[in-house]
């Protein structure tokens, strides 16, 4: 359970289209942006559990539409999470619900 109200960061900080990644009271998010669009998803990778960024922390975002594991390359939808192809077959990131008030994204 993450609590509400936590500050994430400004949307204006995350590539467009692109990903970076936010802590909420330790427990590490991948905030998601296309547009006017963010997303937050725990950074959990549904194949083996891991977190998704490279070994220097980078996450690897493909044609602007898909978040890549690092780990053995699931394949995410920017936009909703959902598995776009490799071995996360069929699941999806957990959503995690946002707000965004005055370009600041907080937890919901
Ligand atoms: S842990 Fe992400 S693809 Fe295997």
């Amino acid at each position: 359970m993450i609590s509400a109200g936590l500050a994430l960061a400004r949307v204006e900080d995350i590539p467009d289209a692109g990903a970076r990644l936010a802590d909420a009271a330790g427990a590490s998010l991948i905030l998601t942006r296309r547009g006017d669009a963010v997303r937050a998803f725990r950074n959990r990778c549904t194949h083996a559990d891991y977190p998704l960024q490279r070994a220097d922390g980078r996450l690897i975002v493909q044609e602007g539409r898909y978040l890549v594991c690092a780990m053995h390359g699931a394949s995410y939808r920017l936009d909703d999470g959902a598995c776009a192809g490799g071995p996360c077959n069929g699941g999806a990131l957990e959503p995690i619900a946002i707000i965004v008030r005055d370009g600041v994204i907080f937890t919901a």
